[in-house]
């Protein structure tokens, strides 16, 4: 069922995932595993072809392996993305077949949830194999929705940032919050104990109407959510909303936000220095989730959990103070920093 590919630039390995019985078909991309076993969470979506979701799968595990490095995890980077199927299927035995496979790579992979994917799938994954997070928690151990942890770590993020670049503290900041679901709902919580002022968009109206009335939030609409007028952008909906139209717009001096993937080229990374617009890199800002997720893997309790998640605001203001000094844009500097984190730890291990 499983074969494993090759891939040269960025070196990757992958496991190909086939099993016409349940339904099963995907892959397993392992970006790295010098500081650590693969870990990152299985992507359950609709893929036109096989080459989308092995594109996919192999960007996102190197993402793992540079938030991993920089949450300072005993991990490296992996994803997995399975294809949902066309037809009708039988969810707990597909998510069993895709447990096999992660068994058979003897703890190579770790996995969890991640878009498409749910606590009850990770439970019928954990049937077959124990090299699985996302589970149900137990006392103060570990585990459970990691959205709250990620959240904390965006919020945390933000506050050293705003100090660093605005000069000022959160309650006389104005923060727009783009995507109130788990994460930005969490958020905006926090935000608005903070003092700050909000103003946010879904593109669900349930959930941005509740949250606005609870939290007195001005609701926009999402065409307008990146060009209105706030000190700090917090994008928690899907990657790819700093395009170089949406950049040019915006009026935020600050972006930090919890989304994956939040620049859509390389090439808006340094437009944004150029609008002198600073950006909290995403993969270091939002680690909070997979910290939640390696503890509970690592049988580590939720005190281990809020300790990790404490250095995320450290860690974002050394990067901030270094990208200022060398006059570069925060994600290079983030980028920069993860490679030598892995390729010490890739040098150690020859
Ligand atoms: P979620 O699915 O609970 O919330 C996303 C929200 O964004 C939904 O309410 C959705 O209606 C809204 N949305 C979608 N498109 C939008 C648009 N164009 N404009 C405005 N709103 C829009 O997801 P969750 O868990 O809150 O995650 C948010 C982001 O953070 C995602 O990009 C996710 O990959 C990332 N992330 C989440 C982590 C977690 O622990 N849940 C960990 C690390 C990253």
């Amino acid at each position: 069922m499983v074969v494993r590919l090759a891939r040269q630039n960025p070196p990757m390995q992958s496991v190909r995932l086939l099993d016409p019985e349940s339904g099963l078909d995907g892959v397993i991309a392992i970006h790295s595993t010098a500081l650590g076993p693969g870990a990152g969470g299985c992507r359950f979506w609709h893929y036109a072809d096989l080459g989308s979701a092995l594109d996919d799968a192999y960007r996102l595990a190197e993402g793992m392996s540079y938030k991993n490095a920089m949450a300072d995890l005993p991990f490296g980077g992996a994803k997995a993305v399975l294809r949902q199927p066309d037809g009708p299927f039988d969810r707990a035995a597909l998510f069993r077949a895709f447990g096999r496979a992660v068994e058979e790579l003897g703890g190579l992979y770790v996995t969890a949830e991640d878009v498409g994917t749910t606590v009850a799938d990770m439970r019928a994954v954990s049937t077959r194999t124990r090299h699985v997070a996302g589970l149900d928690p137990a006392g103060d151990m570990a585990g459970g929705d990691p959205s709250p942890w990620t959240a904390l770590g965006v919020f945390e993020a933000m506050r050293t940032a705003a100090r660093f670049t605005l000069g000022a503290e959160l309650s006389d900041l104005t923060v727009a919050v783009q995507g109130t679901g788990n994460v930005g709902a969490n958020l905006c919580r926090r935000l608005a104990d903070a003092g700050a002022r909000l103003i946010i968009a879904d593109i669900d109206p349930r959930r941005r109407n509740a949250l606005g009335a609870v939290l007195d939030a001005r609701i926009v609409d999402v065409t307008e959510i990146m060009s209105v007028e706030a000190d700090i952008f917090a994008p928690c909906a899907l990657g790819g909303a700093l395009t170089s139209q949406s950049v040019a717009g915006m009026k935020a001096r600050l972006v930090c936000g919890a989304a994956n993937n939040q620049l859509a080229t390389a090439d808006v990374a340094e437009q944004l220095v150029d609008c002198g617009i600073v950006y909290a890199p995403d993969y270091v800002v939002n680690a909070g989730g997979i910290i939640s997720v390696s503890a509970e893997y690592l049988g580590e309790d939720r005190a281990s959990v809020a300790a990790r998640v404490d250095q995320i605001g450290p860690r974002i203001g050394e990067i901030l103070e270094l990208a200022r000094r060398e006059v570069r844009s925060p994600a290079l500097v983030a980028d920069e920093m993860a490679e030598r984190i892995i390729t010490q730890a890739d040098c150690r291990a020859a």
